[in-house]
């Protein structure tokens, strides 16, 4: 009895924020900018969370951009965080450009991300040419790397978007190339090429002179081979693409970070981006031959 007492003033107190922010939320989601200006009026909190989402986050992910503009105009953080990350992720998640512009207009983080995947490849993974424009006028970094070590880039080449992939290369994107190795090679540990091939590369690639394709193709005499040339796989653009023999050099840049020197690759792989582990690497593949061709 005692107990219940001494809670009555504190459930008192507790109930109208509760019901309050329970009003902004669903007037949020209900896109209703007369409840919402009632509820901010009452006293409620512009970025109150609900748990795991903000009003305005609510508002942008149901596509009210009536809400969402009174939302800003009453002081609610456009880069505030939700469990889906800023209200800007709502927005190209949902490919609604009218919002995504609004956001951006008020200064949303064009490199906004939801547990390290940017904005900018949410709006590539749902073919969303007009997001990616938007973010990318508005600063997007088009070489941002996303979990796994996915680009932009990458993923528009692997999924066919040529427009988009075009516009990308146009706006800024880099495709490291790294330093020639050939003369490094003569020098090169094999023994270690190999311990590194065998950790990294078996779970996909055999290397028997009979044996078949993997998940990726036989490496046997893979150094002086037609690049893309093994019957039976189905290899990417990116790689059928890529003219002539695989050479020392080709090797290294590919090696060095596949979907980097060769976005759209289907080896989506962190490669190896170590020189002398990457010039070890390329000096065993050498050896996988019945007649190695000569070191340079
Ligand atoms: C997760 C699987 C996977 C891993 C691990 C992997 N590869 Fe690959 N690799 C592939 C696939 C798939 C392709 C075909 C790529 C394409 O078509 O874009 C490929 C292609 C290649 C090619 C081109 C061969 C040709 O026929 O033109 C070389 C060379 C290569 N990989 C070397 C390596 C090396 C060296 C390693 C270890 C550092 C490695 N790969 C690790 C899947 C993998």
């Amino acid at each position: 009895m005692r107990v219940s007492l001494l809670l009555i003033p504190l459930l008192l107190l507790h109930i109208p924020i509760v019901s309050q922010a329970a009003a902004i939320h669903d007037a949020a989601m209900e896109g209703d900018v007369a409840a919402i200006t009632a509820a901010l009026d009452a006293g409620a909190d512009v970025d109150e969370s609900d748990g795991s989402a903000t009003p305005l986050y609510l508002a942008v992910f149901m596509g009210h951009i009536e809400a969402a503009k009174l939302l800003i105009e009453r002081g609610a953080d456009v880069n505030a965080q939700t469990t889906g990350g800023p209200a800007l992720m709502a927005a190209v998640g949902t490919g609604k450009i009218d919002l995504l512009n609004l956001l951006l207009e008020r200064d949303a983080d064009p490199n906004s991300d939801r547990d390290g995947e940017f904005a900018l490849h949410v709006a590539v993974t749902l073919d969303c040419f007009d997001c990616v424009k938007a973010l990318v006028e508005a600063g997007a970094d088009v070489n941002a790397k996303a979990m796994h070590g996915k680009t932009p880039l990458h993923l528009a080449k692997n999924r066919g978007q040529r427009e988009i992939a075009d516009y990308l290369l146009a706006h800024g994107v880099v495709l490291p190339t790294p330093a020639p190795i050939s003369m490094k090679l003569a020098s090169a540990d094999v023994e270690k090429g190999r311990t590194e091939y065998t950790r990294r590369c078996t779970t996909c690639h055999e290397a028997e002179p009979q044996g078949g394709n993997k998940i990726g193709p036989n490496l046997w005499s893979v150094v002086g081979r037609d690049k893309a040339s093994m019957a039976d796989m189905r290899y990417s653009e990116a790689l059928l693409g890529w003219e002539g023999v695989w050479t020392y050099e080709d090797l290294n840049r590919f090696l060095f970070e596949p979907m980097l020197t060769t976005p759209g690759v289907k080896m989506e792989t962190p490669g190896v981006p170590d020189e002398t582990e990457r010039v070890n690497m390329i000096a065993y593949l050498r050896t996988l031959s019945d007649k190695p061709i000569p070191l340079p």
